[in-house]
């Protein structure tokens, strides 16, 4: 349904808006270029947005005393770096224009570098409109179409592949659409029964503490910082409560948005259905501007969570337990509503976090009693500790700190996910081959492969069947989702860059040879991915997706690394966006 439709936009109508045809008439235009608007044209559309247009100032820019906004105070800098380091996503994230991933903010402005390099947007938008309500997204859609700027749009920042920036861009800021609205009973003819309603800003943490207590639990990221109707449900999403409900895309009943055209719209599984399948696992920043999410809220309860850990006392004996870990991970979930989340490292293998829905401890202790069973034998020694939660916020804060950010996900990690096929890990073979694979990457003390057993499989007897969606189809045939990470140093960003190339270099093409034909969580990739990324983030749902981004965004407006149709663009040699 369309509930208002606006007059279609036009690229580069007005003479007086791109005057001067550059040799960059294919490419955006940035700062300095001649078709970038005068300050007239920007406070226009400042009026046009209520007042609510921002100029990106780097956080850092206190840091550093040439650039833009000199205003080096050393006090101030130490406290900044502190922040970054000890909590880097709350001094960030809701800040317009930054991102936090260090490899997109390259130095550009760091707290980390010398107070004489100048402070520089780099990646950074350098406008935001502080979006409130669909008016406002129109407003940037057309202010960019018509000038021929670069769009992004950006809730929390944390996206890994700089999705939500971008060099001279004008930047759709999300993050202060805070609604919740539970909605008792919901009615659509596929889904009767509850739910709540999330302002595309609302973060994990945010919506747990709203929800303890109304009886309701959601599908949502473990991690506190993370948005929800942004880059996580659109990039189809991960979290504990999976099994027992489906995949964080499957929970969704309705998207509000507004397409790149300009169309202010509801989607669900009945009216503007392909927008409703693409949202759905399809990535963000891609088919639409997102105002809202509507999703399942399911009835909450007890959860029995714990922790395991044994240690390599005995290479042979550990690396054969870890073995023996993997290939009965299936059973761990197999009709069951459970979630098991773990890490190798060399020295150590650590289940942080078992997720047991509506069920008591006892059944921890059943489902790994054959597992320490073998532990016994290799004479490894191990500690298994199980908590009762009476409710899911309960136990996820037990885990993963308290709300509303928790402390145990790391903010700037190297990582490049893998969907691990159930079939590869029951399969002696290949799980040796897999189990080889981590036992190297791991050698030298440094990484840890931090993984996630899950099971979304189609059919399941725990779960209804879902709405169709763009989810990546291994995500349904896989048993865990596994990513090798190490974080990034802020002293040493050549180190830094030495492990991402490491990673996508050497350990990610190893990983794919031991789990062939399988994909990857798309919202955790390393940027520098060399591989065939289409069919690597997407699966066969690419061509299709590609069809409705074209049939919603004939302007290309919407631009994303590795998102559909990255591949129409470049960036030349100075940033800026350009058709390919
Ligand atoms: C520290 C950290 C913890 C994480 N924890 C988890 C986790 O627990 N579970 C999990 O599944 N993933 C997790 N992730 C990955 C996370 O899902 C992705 O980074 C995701 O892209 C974040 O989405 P966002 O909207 O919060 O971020 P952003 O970086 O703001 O946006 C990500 C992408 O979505 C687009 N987008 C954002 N808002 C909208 C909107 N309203 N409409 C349309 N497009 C939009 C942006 O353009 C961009 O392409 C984590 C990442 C980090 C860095
Ligand atoms: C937009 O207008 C508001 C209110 O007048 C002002 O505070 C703000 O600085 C303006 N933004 C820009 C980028 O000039
Ligand atoms: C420098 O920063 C400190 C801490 O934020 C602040 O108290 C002080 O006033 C600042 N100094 C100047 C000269 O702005
Ligand atoms: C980082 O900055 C350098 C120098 O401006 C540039 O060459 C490089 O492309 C930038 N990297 C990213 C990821 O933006
Ligand atoms: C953005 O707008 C919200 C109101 O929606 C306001 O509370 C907030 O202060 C604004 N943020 C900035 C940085 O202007
Ligand atoms: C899981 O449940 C299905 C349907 O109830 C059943 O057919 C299957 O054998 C069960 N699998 C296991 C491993 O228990
Ligand atoms: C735990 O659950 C099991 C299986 O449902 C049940 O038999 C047992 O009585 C429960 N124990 C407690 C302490 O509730
Ligand atoms: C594992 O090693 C750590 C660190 O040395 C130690 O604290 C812990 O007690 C060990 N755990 C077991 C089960 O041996
Ligand atoms: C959830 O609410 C209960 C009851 O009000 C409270 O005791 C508990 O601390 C809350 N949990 C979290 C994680 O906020
Ligand atoms: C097990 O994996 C190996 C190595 O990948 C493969 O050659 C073999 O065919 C697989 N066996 C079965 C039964 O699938
Ligand atoms: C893990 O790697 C580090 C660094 O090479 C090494 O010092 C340590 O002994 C290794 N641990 C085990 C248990 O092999």
């Amino acid at each position: 349904m369309v509930l208002r439709l606006l007059p279609l936009l036009i690229v580069g109508t007005t003479a007086a808006a791109t005057p001067i045809q550059t040799a960059y008439s294919t490419c955006k235009n940035i700062p300095g270029d001649a078709g970038w608007p005068g300050p007239g044209v920007w406070h226009h559309l400042n009026n046009t947005v209520g007042g609510r247009l921002i100029g990106t100032i780097p956080v850092a820019h206190i840091c550093h005393n040439a650039g833009i906004y000199p205003a080096f105070n050393e006090t101030a800098c130490v406290a900044l770096q502190e922040a970054f380091s000890d909590a880097g996503a709350q001094t960030l994230e809701p800040q317009p224009g930054e991102m936090l991933n260090p490899y997109f903010m390259n130095t550009s402005c760091s707290p980390f570098t010398s107070q004489s390099l100048p402070c520089e947007l780099g990646n950074r938008a350098v406008y935001s409109i502080n979006v409130t309500g669909p008016a406002d997204v129109q407003a940037g859609l057309r202010f960019a179409s018509d000038h021929n700027i670069r769009l992004v749009v950006k809730n929390t920042g944390l996206d890994y592949m700089g999705k939500s920036s971008g060099h001279g861009a004008l930047s759709l800021w999300m993050y202060n659409l805070k609604s919740i609205d539970v909605i008792h009973h919901y009615a659509s003819t596929h889904y009767l029964g509850a739910a709540v309603k999330l302002g595309s800003g609302v973060i994990a943490g945010d919506a747990y503490e709203a929800l303890n207590g109304t009886g309701y639990r959601i599908v949502a990221p473990e991690c506190g910082l993370t948005g929800i109707a942004g880059g996580y449900l659109q990039g189809g999403g991960h979290s504990q409560l999976v099994t027992k409900y489906g995949a964080p895309a499957d929970q969704v009943l309705e998207w509000e948005l507004v397409t790149p055209a300009g169309e202010y719209l509801i989607a669900t599984p009945e009216q503007n259905t392909d927008l409703y399948w693409a949202l759905a696992g399809g990535g963000g920043g891609t088919y639409g501007v997102v105002l809202s999410v509507t999703i399942k809220a399911h009835p909450d309860g007890p959860v029995a969570g714990g922790t395991l850990i044994f240690n390599n006392t005995n290479d042979a004996a550990f690396w054969e337990a870890v073995g023996i870990w993997f290939h009965t991970s299936p059973s761990f979930v197999q009709n069951t509503t459970n979630n098991v989340q773990f890490l190798v490292t060399n020295a150590t293998l650590q289940v942080f976090s078992f997720v047991l829905p509506d069920q008591n401890t006892s059944a921890i202790h059943d489902l790994v009693a054959p597992f320490l069973a073998d532990l016994k034998r290799l004479n490894l020694a191990y500690e298994l500790k199980t908590t009762q939660s009476s409710t899911y916020a309960d136990s996820l804060a037990t885990a993963y700190g308290p709300f509303p950010y928790g402390n145990l996900c790391p903010t700037y990690p190297i990582i490049s996910s893998r969907l691990i096929p159930r079939a590869t890990v029951l399969n002696s073979t290949s799980n040796a081959q897999l189990m080889n694979t981590y036992r190297s990457i791991t050698s030298d003390g440094t990484w840890f492969v931090g993984c996630s057993i899950i099971n979304v499989a189609e059919g399941s007897p725990i779960r209804g069947p879902h709405p169709p969606n763009a989810v990546h189809p291994a995500w349904r045939k896989a048993i865990a989702y596994c990513n090798p990470n190490n974080p990034w140093d802020w002293d040493d960003p050549g180190k830094s860059l030495a492990l991402k190339r490491q990673l996508v270099d050497e350990f990610f093409p190893a990983v794919e040879a031991a789990t062939p034909g399988s994909g990857v969580y798309l919202n955790e990739m390393d940027p520098l991915y060399t591989g065939d990324w289409k069919q690597t983030m997407y699966g066969d749902n690419y061509d299709r997706l590609l069809r409705i981004k074209h049939a919603h965004d004939p302007h290309r407006l919407m631009y994303a690394h590795f998102a559909v149709g990255a591949d129409e663009f470049t960036l030349d040699d100075e940033a800026r966006l350009c058709h390919a």
